[in-house]
């Protein structure tokens, strides 16, 4: 599938609106991940030991924010290039660090209906059938991509 300079610009254009709430949109992100799937609450360290999503927490932000940004990324990496093309060093490290954390593929599913969510709810009326097709095909890539790395650390 092609990504489309349509696709980038949706995206990037709902980004510039989510990022101007962090805290708020990393919170409703999180959330939305415990309520589709209440165990992976296990899986991070500042949701395990507390009774509800904290607010305004810098590991839960840098956490949210690095999904919303490297979706991003990839837009325009696929628009560009046609593909992800994240470092192999940092795909590394994230292979690493998530199969450490004891995350499976089906977290990501979740991850991204939590992510699509959260982007409708802040971006209001300019959300669109457009709009979330760019953004989930974009994860998609990013995802495989992750993934993949996960099999080779496992
Ligand atoms: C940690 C990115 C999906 C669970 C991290 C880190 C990054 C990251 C950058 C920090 C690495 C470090 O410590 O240096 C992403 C991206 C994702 C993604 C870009 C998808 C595109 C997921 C999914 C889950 C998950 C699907 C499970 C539901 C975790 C956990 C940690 C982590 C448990 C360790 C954080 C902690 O407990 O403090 N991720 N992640 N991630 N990620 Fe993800």
């Amino acid at each position: 599938m092609v990504f489309t300079e349509e696709q980038e610009a949706l995206v990037k254009e709902s980004w510039e609106i989510l990022k101007q709430n962090i805290s708020k949109n990393s919170v409703h992100f999180f959330t939305t991940i415990l309520e589709i799937a209440p165990a992976a609450k296990g899986l991070f360290s500042f949701l395990r030991d507390s009774d509800e999503v904290p607010d305004n927490n810098p590991k839960l932000k840098a956490h949210a924010v690095k999904v919303f940004k490297m979706t991003c990324e990839s837009a325009i990496q696929l628009k560009e290039k046609g593909e992800v093309t994240v470092g192999e060093t940092t795909l590394k490290h994230l292979g690493s660090v998530h199969i450490k954390s004891g995350v499976l593929d089906p977290h990501f599913e979740v991850v991204k209906e939590a992510l699509l969510r959260t982007i409708e709810k802040a971006v209001g009326e300019k959300w669109s059938d457009e709009m979330k097709s760019a953004w989930a095909e974009a994860y998609d890539q990013l995802a495989a991509a992750i993934k993949a790395e996960m099999k080779q650390e496992a």
